[in-house]
């Protein structure tokens, strides 16, 4: 099994959480992308993605993936399972945490992905976030955040990579 991860990165928290889940997965299973280098046509390599993005500026996108907005509405990922993650700051930008990410979930649902890796919203706290399921129990991604809480980030990406691969391979049994 490959897993193609494509992750947008201003000051290189997303990207360091993309090479721990890779370190978690193993990198014969996990190739990161980062999209500032390669073209979103390359999700057609693989069955299974992990996407990447910050919040930025009052709930704008990562720039990376803004610049990639067009490209990514016209790919089709009907077939693809895709897995998120979000960078964001919950006391810093308590109304815009993790926009970027629920931004990202809509336009991959759009283009027909089956997403997995929902998270808890338990043990944060913020005052709205466009990244939620609709019954607001849960973010649509794994949800990071490296000002307020880094120190809990290691054990939720290994307890997300697990619960990834327990979907997967519900899906594909
Ligand atoms: C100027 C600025 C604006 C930000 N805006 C938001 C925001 O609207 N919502 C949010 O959740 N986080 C916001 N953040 C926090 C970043 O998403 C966070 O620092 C993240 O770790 C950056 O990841 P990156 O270095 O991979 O881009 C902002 C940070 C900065 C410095």
């Amino acid at each position: 099994m490959k897993i193609g991860l494509f992750y947008g990165s201003t000051t290189c928290y997303t990207e360091i959480a993309a090479e721990k889940i890779q370190q978690v997965f193993g990198d014969e299973i996990v190739e990161l992308n980062n999209i500032k280098d390669v073209s979103l046509a390359q999700t057609a390599d693989y069955d299974f993605l992990i996407f990447g993005i910050s919040t930025w500026d009052y709930g704008e996108l990562q720039e990376d993936w803004e610049s990639h907005w067009q490209e990514l509405a016209e790919i089709d990922l009907t077939n693809k399972i895709i897995a998120l993650y979000g960078m964001g700051d919950q006391i810093g930008y308590t109304e815009w945490f993790q926009d970027a990410l629920g931004m990202l979930h809509n336009v991959t649902v759009e283009q027909g992905a089956h997403t997995i890796g929902y998270w808890p919203n338990q043990g944060y706290e913020f005052d709205a976030s466009k990244a939620l399921t609709e019954d607001e129990s849960q973010f649509v991604g794994l949800a990071l955040d490296e000002d307020n809480q880094y120190e809990q980030s290691e054990q939720r990406i290994n307890q997300w990579c697990q619960q990834v691969l327990e979907e997967i391979a519900e899906i594909i049994s």
